[in-house]
C-alpha cells in the first residue's frame, strides 16, 4: 500500500546566536515576519500540504513555541469581551489549526540529532521535515510540491536550489543527476554537508524541506559526528543511499534565510508588500527613500 506523509517535524532546539540579544530570552522561531512567527510560517505550510501532525524538537528556553499553539484564555476573553472578533478568529485559528507533540532536545547536537527525538512519536512511516528558518513563498506550497513526487516515487527526498559561488559552502551538497521526462528531479548520488567551494560536487544546495523515510532513524543511530562535532542529517542521508534512493527536487517558489539578518529584512519587506493593507503606504514610504 502507497505510504502517505502525515507527520512533519520541525527542530527548533537552535540557539539563535545570530540574532543576539533579540533570541536571549526568546525563541528565534518566534520572530516576527510582519505579524506572524517565522515557525507559523512553516506550520502553515505542513498543514496546506496535507499533514496533519505537527511535532516540534524544543530545548531549553523555548517554552513560548507551546504557549503560542495553544489555547490562551486570558487572551480571548479579553478580545471577546472587547469585541475583537476579527483578531479573536486569527487567534482562534492558530490554537484550533492542528495537533502538536513536542519533544525535548536536551543538547544541541546537531540536526541529525533533533531529528532523531522525533523518532517515538513519528513511528514506522514517512515523515516531512521543515527547517523554520527557510521560509519558502510558494504555491502550490514547497512542502506540497515535494509531497507530490512523493506520492509518485516513494522515496526521500530533500528540497534543493542553486547556488553559485563560495555561498555553497553554508549549505549540504548534493551530486546526482536528472531524471528523465522531469526537470525538476534528481536522482541523488552523493551529498555532503557544508563543503569548501573546490570540494562541493554540484551548485545543487539542500535547502530545509524534506520528506524521509523511516529507515532514516536507524542510518541516523549509527551515523558518526560530523561537521562541527554534530550529528548531521546531511551524513545520515548519505549513509541511507546505500540502502534507498533519494532524490532531489528543484522546488517552484523563492526562499528567504530568515535565519540570517539579511534573509529576515528582505522576507519582512517581500511579505509586508504583499500584504493588502500595508501595500500602498509601506511602498510609498520605500519608494521615497533616498537610497
Ligand atoms: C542545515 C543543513 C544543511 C542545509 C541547511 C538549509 O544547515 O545541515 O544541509 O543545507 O540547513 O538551510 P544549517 O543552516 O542549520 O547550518
Amino acid at each position: 500500500m502507497a505510504m502517505r506523509v502525515r507527520k512533519a517535524v520541525f527542530p527548533a532546539a537552535g540557539l539563535g546566536t545570530r540574532f543576539l540579544p533579540a533570541t536571549k530570552a526568546q525563541p528565534k522561531e518566534m520572530l516576527p515576519i510582519v505579524d506572524k512567527p517565522i515557525i507559523q510560517y512553516g506550520v502553515e505550510e505542513a498543514l496546506a500540504a496535507g499533514c496533519d501532525q505537527i511535532i516540534i524538537v524544543t530545548g531549553r528556553g523555548k517554552s513560548a513555541i507551546e504557549d503560542h499553539f495553544d489555547v490562551s484564555y486570558e487572551l480571548e476573553k479579553m478580545l471577546e469581551e472587547r469585541k475583537k472578533t476579527d483578531l479573536l478568529t486569527i487567534v482562534r485559528q492558530i490554537s484550533d489549526m492542528i495537533h502538536v507533540a513536542y519533544v525535548r532536545q536536551k543538547e544541541a547536537m546537531g540536526l541529525g540529532h533533533a531529528v532523531l527525538m522525533a523518532r517515538e512519536l513519528v513511528g514506522n512511516e514517512p515523515f516531512a521535515v521543515l527547517l523554520a528558518d527557510d521560509v519558502i513563498d510558494a504555491n502550490p506550497p514547497c512542502l506540497k510540491q515535494m509531497i507530490d513526487q512523493f506520492n509518485q516515487t516513494q522515496s526521500s527526498i530533500i528540497a534543493t536550489q542553486q547556488v553559485d559561488g563560495p555561498a555553497i559552502s553554508s549549505y549540504g551538497v548534493i551530486d546526482a543527476t536528472p531524471v528523465k521526462g522531469n526537470d525538476r528531479l534528481f536522482e541523488v548520488s552523493n551529498m555532503v554537508e557544508k563543503p569548501r567551494l573546490a570540494e562541493a560536487p554540484s551548485n545543487l544546495a539542500i535547502i530545509g524541506r524534506y520528506i524521509l523515510t523511516p529507515t532514516i532513524f536507524d542510518v541516523l543511530d549509527k551515523t558518526p559526528l560530523g561537521t562541527g562535532g554534530e550529528l548531521q542529517l546531511t551524513d545520515a542521508m548519505r549513509l541511507l543511499l546505500k540502502q534507498e534512493k533519494i532524490f532531489g527536487y528543484r522546488y517552484e517558489g523563492r526562499r528567504h534565510d530568515a535565519g540570517d539578518k539579511l534573509g529576515f529584512l528582505k522576507a519582512t519587506v517581500e511579505f509586508a508588500l504583499k500584504r493588502p493593507e500595508l501595500n500602498p503606504e509601506f511602498r510609498d514610504y520605500l519608494k521615497s527613500l533616498d537610497l
